[in-house]
């Protein structure tokens, strides 16, 4: 294990103004994506998409590194570069999705287990041989009466803990994604209580299993109601209660810590990123605060691009003006009316 690339490349993936772009929709994800502007999703619509993505001008300012998907690394651009090597020359770090999504906890219909563990190794190997700097493993846990069991968290953080020791050892950096779903009507509380107690059992399995904390990049969920909860909150809430749960169970040496949006509205995403660095700035947290973005960075952009060529130059203007605004957010620096002047 190279400890000092590991660290270099997690500190580069949350570098002061950046973050990361979660274009690593799996194919089952992304054809639910195309279906809301009526597109088919083959190959080549998955391919055009990623690259209006990958090649809009300026990108690289506001995004570090972008997670593919497996397909995705194996694509090209118009001209013929691999995406891969594409994405180096921007100086934007490539990194793949390595689990194999969900399945049923045994014995469960509610609650669900990441899968991938088999062949991961292996897989690891070739994605390090064609420039992937990081990976990426998402665990899910829902909210409900009862719900998530001891089972379901013990079970998942054992495996996000074997996935990163696999990933060090080959050299690359792993995000560590225990993602508590908004889905539900639970209350904010709800949210926090389940968060801080898988973010506690994922740092005890991962100091278990001998992880080295200062190569790894959290990817956890900001704490929110459940998406039917009628509740209001507001950006300083869901700031303070984000960063309460994060200095109980994340250790200082980890280097940063990289939002998923989750289902939030890019004006909420952005809103309770922005409120979060305002509170950390002020509060000298020892971590870098970012962003892993999938449909808060990429909504509006494919509502724009539906599928048609001619559109492309203009979604690549709202991806770049979305990626902009990001980045503000992620330094404190943003603020609504900035929506409405041009980039
Ligand atoms: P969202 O930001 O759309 O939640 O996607 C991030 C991600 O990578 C989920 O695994």
């Amino acid at each position: 294990m190279d400890k000092e690339h590991l660290n270099q490349i997690a500190k580069a993936l949350v570098s002061k103004n950046k973050g990361i772009l979660a274009a690593d929709e799996s194919t089952g994800t992304i054809k639910k994506r195309f279906d809301t502007i009526n597109l088919a999703s083959n190959l080549s619509s998955r391919r055009n998409y990623r690259e209006l993505l990958f090649t809009t001008p300026n990108i690289n300012k506001y995004i570090s590194g972008i997670i593919l998907f497996d397909e995705t690394t194996q694509q090209n651009t118009i001209e013929g570069m691999s995406f891969i090597n594409h994405l180096n020359k921007l100086n934007i770090i490539p990194g793949v999705k390595v689990d194999q999504g969900l399945q049923n906890l045994t014995g469960s219909n509610e609650e669900m287990i990441t899968t991938g563990l088999d062949n991961l190794e292996s897989r690891l190997i070739e994605y390090k041989k064609i420039g992937c700097e990081f990976v990426k493993w998402r665990a899910v846990f829902s909210i409900g009466p009862n719900l998530p069991t001891k089972n379901c968290i013990n079970t998942n953080t054992r495996l996000l803990a074997k996935y990163a020791i696999i990933s060090q050892k080959t050299n690359l950096v792993p995000i560590i994604e225990p993602e508590v779903l908004m889905d539900g009507d639970h209350s904010i509380k709800d949210c926090y209580i389940t968060t801080e107690q898988v973010l506690t059992e994922t740092y005890k399995q991962l100091n278990d299993y001998g992880v080295f904390l200062k190569g790894t990049l959290l990817k956890p969920n900001m704490i929110l109601p459940g998406s039917s909860n009628q509740i209001k909150t507001n950006p300083e809430e869901i700031a303070m209660k984000t960063i309460a749960v994060l200095k109980k169970t994340v250790p200082p040496i980890v280097p940063g810590i990289a939002f998923l949006s989750g289902g939030q509205t890019e004006l909420e995403a952005t809103n309770n990123l922005n409120a979060i660095n305002i509170q950390a700035n002020a509060n000298n947290l020892p971590w870098e605060l970012s962003f892993s973005y999938g449909r808060a960075l990429q909504s509006a952009t494919l509502k724009e691009w539906s599928g048609i060529s001619a559109n492309k130059k203009s979604a690549q203007t709202i991806f770049l003006q979305r990626a902009t605004l990001t980045s503000a957010a992620r330094q404190g620096q943003y603020s609504p009316s900035l929506e409405n002047t041009n980039i």
